[in-house]
């Protein structure tokens, strides 16, 4: 008999306790962030939806694994453990480890971009781009259509458009530094890619001889919708569909902060022994000896066994269901959300939400900011605070879509924690009419939705 309840598949050894806030208090608390949810202390918060990124809970092995972490400069055997993990699952033979993912993005970017360079994606996130664009690069993204309407259902709404990668190729020729894949795609909805446009990626890449690289830090979760969605892979096992993935590709970049369950650390891993050359200079010089790469050996430890842990069968199935559980929670209450639900995170579609707040006046954020006042869940904006571009008369150009990600935390929250949330929307959706947008009364010139401050409209 398989029940229906898909339990945690862990039990709780160690806890850290939570402060329970009242509405009063959370008042006075997001009047002092200026309204600005990153700007709240993390005592202030009780449910931390945040990000999923570097706030997993590591496993008790994990935590032993830390104990015995080598701590030397050069050789450590934790180094030795975490690149034998990283070999057999990608098949790359040279791999540095980095202390997260945009310090990879960092050095293999700044050594194959530069003035005159593109870069194509399905969607690179924003710290790729940003990595790219500082070389003096241009950063193409190229989700296919399908992906740019939430409400729309697809099986694999991360896709890259086919067609236009190989317009995009024919007409940039040999300028194209590389084609990156990110699976799943994070700023596209944590939307999967399947293994069949992923080899349809693949073949251009060699027809063009474009180097293919792997944004693969959700790697695990996007395995899970592929053995569940696309025909032929019933029988792989997660890890196995990985595995295949990654032999498509030139090499790989990873922020181990998401799918290798551990606080912080990255890595790089490519096919071609001379890039790793020049990479391996990068690292040293700004992160570290090629064998830590910015890293304690207990993090590389942990980082190590936390990769093997995420393709448990047990462990992606409670991970994808219970994200699936709050989404179709939330919408079964006439929340608007981006659908299909993705892996890591349910986005909620805060302009359908809020029709009446105009986009000048940040719904995303007005609901970031009621979600905290009612029930102290703090989540990030995703639309035109975080995206938004000003004319020359400085009025706002929008971005496409005014999204609220609610990014869950692997391993951390229980079922009782998610059905507080849903009744937290409950009561949300009652007086949804009645909450007011924003305005922005001061703002840093890049990156601003980390800290402007913002007033509520009268
Ligand atoms: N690529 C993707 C697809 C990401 O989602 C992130 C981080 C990075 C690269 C950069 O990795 O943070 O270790 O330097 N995403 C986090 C998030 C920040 O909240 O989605 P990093």
């Amino acid at each position: 008999m398989e029940f229906k309840t898909i339990i945690e598949p862990f039990k709780i050894k160690s806890v850290e306790p939570l402060h329970i806030s009242t509405e009063e208090e959370r008042k006075v608390y997001l009047k002092t962030a200026h309204y600005n949810p990153f700007l709240l202390t993390s005592d202030q918060v009780i449910i931390d939806f945040l990000t999923d990124s570097g706030t997993s809970a590591m496993s008790a092995h994990q935590w032993a694994g830390i104990m015995e972490g080598d701590e030397a400069y050069a050789g450590s055997e934790s180094w030795l453990r975490m690149q034998h993990v990283i070999q057999n699952l990608t098949g790359f033979e040279y791999i540095l480890p980095t202390h997260q993912g945009r310090a990879a993005e960092r050095i293999l970017y700044g050594n194959i971009g530069g003035k005159g360079k593109i870069f194509i994606s399905n969607t690179h996130f924003d710290t790729t781009r940003a990595n790219i664009e500082v070389t003096g690069a241009e950063a193409i993204d190229i989700p296919i259509a399908e992906s740019k309407e939430p409400s729309l259902l697809h099986p694999f709404k991360g896709n890259m458009d086919i067609e236009q990668l190989k317009l995009q190729l024919a007409k940039h020729g040999k300028n194209v530094a590389a084609v990156i894949l990110t699976v799943t795609n994070n700023s596209g909805g944590g939307q999967p890619v399947s293994m069949s446009n992923a080899r349809a990626v693949s073949e251009l890449c060699k027809e063009f001889g474009v180097l293919y690289i792997l944004d693969c830090c959700r790697i695990a979760e996007n395995a899970y919708f592929i053995k569940h969605r696309e025909e032929g892979f019933e029988n792989y096992s997660y890890e196995g569909i990985a595995q295949e993935m990654f032999r498509l590709t030139d090499g790989a970049i990873m922020s181990a902060k998401k799918d290798a369950l551990v606080n912080m650390g990255g890595f790089l891993a490519v096919k071609d022994l001379e890039l790793w050359e020049e990479c391996k200079n990068t690292l040293i010089i700004g992160e570290g000896f090629n064998t830590y790469g910015g890293l304690s050996g207990r993090d590389m430890e942990a980082i190590a066994i936390g990769l093997k842990e995420v393709f448990d069968p047990g462990y992606l199935k409670y991970r994808i269901r219970s994200t699936t559980y709050l989404g179709e929670k939330l919408s079964a209450l006439g929340v608007p959300l981006m659908l299909p639900i993705g892996g890591h995170a349910v986005y909620i579609d805060a302009k359908a939400m809020y029709p009446h707040i105009a986009v000048d006046q940040y719904p995303g954020q007005a609901l970031a900011g009621e979600m905290y006042l009612k029930g102290g869940i703090r989540a990030a904006e995703i639309g035109s605070v975080m995206f938004g571009k000003y004319d020359d008369n400085h009025k706002l150009i929008p971005h496409t879509m005014e999204l609220v990600r609610l990014a869950i935390p692997r391993r951390v929250y229980t079922q009782s924690h998610i059905e507080y949330v849903i009744e937290v929307f409950a009561d949300m959706m009652k007086n949804k009419d009645s909450v007011r947008g924003y305005k922005i009364t001061s703002e840093p010139k890049f990156l601003r939705h980390f800290s402007a401050h913002f007033a509520p409209m009268g």
